[in-house]
């Protein structure tokens, strides 16, 4: 079985690769780029949306291989804003923005509240399709925003993210902290036994 990741985030493919091991490739890498309209009203439907519509191309160029596509959808959310951005994460400032014009804002959001910090979570959802079926799990991650940037690692907001019972954001603790308390690793923790099951049946 071959596992595809149906994500065209640098970010998000560089953390897959280190959570599962390196096993996983890009959609990308097998259909080219293409653009997967997310109209689902949760992280699981947009999840399972991606993961969907990459099996069905996969199976259409390739009939004979067996695919196990994985999905994440994921976004950061604060109560003070009814949870926004949420879904809308990756396109906070409008469509076709940057990871950088979504930060900008929500800095921006923060501050007009006159605030310096907020409480914040991650959300991940990751949705599993193969021959077998559809499976979605979830992991979350809570913290606080705050009002600048701190640390080049990471992507998106981790810049501004202070996960609980740190005093560093996630662009400053780095990919192997993160990977440890992370939404994505939690929810790859719950997926990983499913896709090791799906691959030995
Ligand atoms: P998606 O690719 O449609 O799921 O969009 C995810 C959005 O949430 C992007 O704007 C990301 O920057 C943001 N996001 C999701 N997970 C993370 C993370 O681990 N760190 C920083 N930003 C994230």
């Amino acid at each position: 079985m071959q596992l595809v990741l149906a994500s065209g985030n640098s970010g998000k493919i560089r953390e897959f690769r280190q959570l599962l091991e390196g096993e996983i490739q890009p959609f990308s890498d097998l259909l080219g780029a293409f653009e997967i309209v997310e109209d689902g009203d949760t992280f699981a439907a947009n999840a399972l949306i991606k993961a969907r519509t990459i099996y069905e191309r996969l199976g259409e160029k390739n009939p004979s291989i067996d695919y196990l596509v994985i999905s994440d959808d994921s976004g950061i959310s604060l109560p003070i804003l009814n949870g926004a951005p949420g879904i809308y994460s990756a396109r906070y400032a409008g469509e076709g923005a940057t990871a950088k014009d979504n930060l900008y804002k929500l800095i921006q959001t923060v501050k007009e509240k006159k605030l310096q910090a907020a409480p914040a979570y991650y959300t991940a959802a990751i949705a599993i399709v193969s021959k077998y079926g559809e499976y979605v799990v979830h992991g979350w991650m809570y913290g606080d925003v705050v009002d600048e940037t701190r640390g080049d690692k990471g992507f998106g907001y981790d810049p501004i993210f202070i996960p609980d019972g740190h005093n560093k954001t996630l662009a400053e603790l780095g990919d192997d902290v993160k990977a440890g308390i992370s939404h994505r690793g939690k929810a790859l923790a719950l997926a990983k036994p499913i896709i090791n099951m799906l691959r030995n049946k």
